[in-house]
């Protein structure tokens, strides 16, 4: 395994991951989730990611039990929850959002599912108009001057509400944001490589990037169709199925044209989306998911084709993706 600081901050993060989204709870239950977390750790992956939302709070209850269950030493780990969406369906105004009393009443839920003491990382898992930003970040630099969470992060926020945080944090002595938690694959780049640029230089902000796969489509597993048995087929996620199959072939043509380099580099076209995540320096760690171990194994492989991803072979793959 390769570690990589989270920006300037001084913690390093196994260069892949492993979050809970979707399949904790759901797809994978404790004896599997056991079995996934034990392989990730065995392999040297130190970050798990998870959220009040996930199933509602019972992928964070899964990863407890098991973390709990397993014994690692705590200082062998790190793991994370995000805030914003709630935790049960239909949400209260004050089950969501990111007002002082939700965060704090999030966090603390999230600690006792998790069954730990304090949080590696907490994320404002969106932006919320609703909340001014200063009582956001008072809450968070409340937190960690609790000992309940020791980096915090934003989630897809607009470039613009980060340096808003910054501001706030600078201004009042708080604890700034260290890390975002954005989008980004081989299909799913402005963010990560325009919008965020000035933000790596301006405060030394790191990615644990998500969704490397395009929630599995860059492995090839929809080029012909949905699976029965996979994500995009999983009933209450109709909306997910659109948003990564909606825009007619152009995608999958995109994906179709991978699959020549990463057979000619002796791996898959997963292996090959998620190692090109990483070329990029910001990225400090690739948030793998799985919904079986023998995906998160092979997916952990994708470091021996890294160091195959040299600069001609990068120019190949952008070419394929009909990007700059
Ligand atoms: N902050 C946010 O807003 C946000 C949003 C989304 C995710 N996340 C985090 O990021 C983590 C990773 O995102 P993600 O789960 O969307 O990652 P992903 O790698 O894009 O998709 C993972 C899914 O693809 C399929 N898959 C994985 N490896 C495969 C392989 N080798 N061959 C075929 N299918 C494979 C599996 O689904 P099936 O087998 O079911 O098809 C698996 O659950 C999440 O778990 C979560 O912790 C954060």
């Amino acid at each position: 395994m390769q570690y990589r600081r989270v920006g300037k901050s001084g913690l390093q993060l196994s260069a892949l991951s492993f979050g809970a989204w979707v399949t904790f709870g759901r797809q994978v239950g404790r004896a599997q989730a056991r079995e996934m977390l034990a392989l990730a750790h065995d392999r040297g992956v130190n970050f798990f990611d998870n959220a009040e939302t996930y199933n509602n709070g019972v992928a964070e209850q899964v990863m407890g039990d098991v973390l709990a269950d397993l014994r690692f030493p705590r200082d062998s780990y790190c793991v994370s929850s995000k805030v914003f969406f709630g935790a049960v369906d239909k949400p209260l105004p004050t089950q969501r959002g990111l007002s002082r009393k939700h965060v704090m009443e999030a966090c603390q839920q999230a600690l006792q599912r998790l069954r730990v003491d304090y949080l590696d990382l907490y994320f404002c898992h969106r932006p919320d108009p609703e909340t001014p930003v200063e009582e956001t970040v008072a809450a968070m630099d409340t937190l960690i001057r609790q000992g309940k969470v020791l980096y915090w992060g934003t989630s897809e926020w607009p470039a613009e509400a980060i340096h808003e945080a910054h501001r706030v944090a600078r201004e009042n002595h708080f604890y700034a944001p260290v890390v975002e938690q954005p989008q980004y694959n081989l299909l799913h780049r402005e963010r990560v490589e325009q919008e965020y640029a000035p933000l790596y230089e301006a405060y030394g902000m790191g990615t644990t990037i998500w969704s490397p796969l395009g929630s599995g489509l860059l492995s090839g597993k929809y080029n012909d169709g949905v699976p029965a048995d996979s994500r995009l087929a999983q009933p209450g996620y109709e909306w997910l199925r659109e948003s990564v199959l909606g825009e007619g072939d152009e995608r999958l043509r995109k994906v179709r044209a991978l699959q020549p380099i990463a057979d000619e580099l002796g791996g898959s076209l997963a292996q090959l989306a998620i190692a090109w995540c990483l070329l990029n320096p910001h990225v400090s760690t690739v948030m793998l998911g799985a919904s079986r171990s023998e995906q998160l194994a092979h997916n952990l492989g994708a470091l021996e084709l890294l160091p195959r991803l040299d600069a001609p072979v990068a120019q190949r793959i952008r070419q394929a993706i009909g990007g700059a």
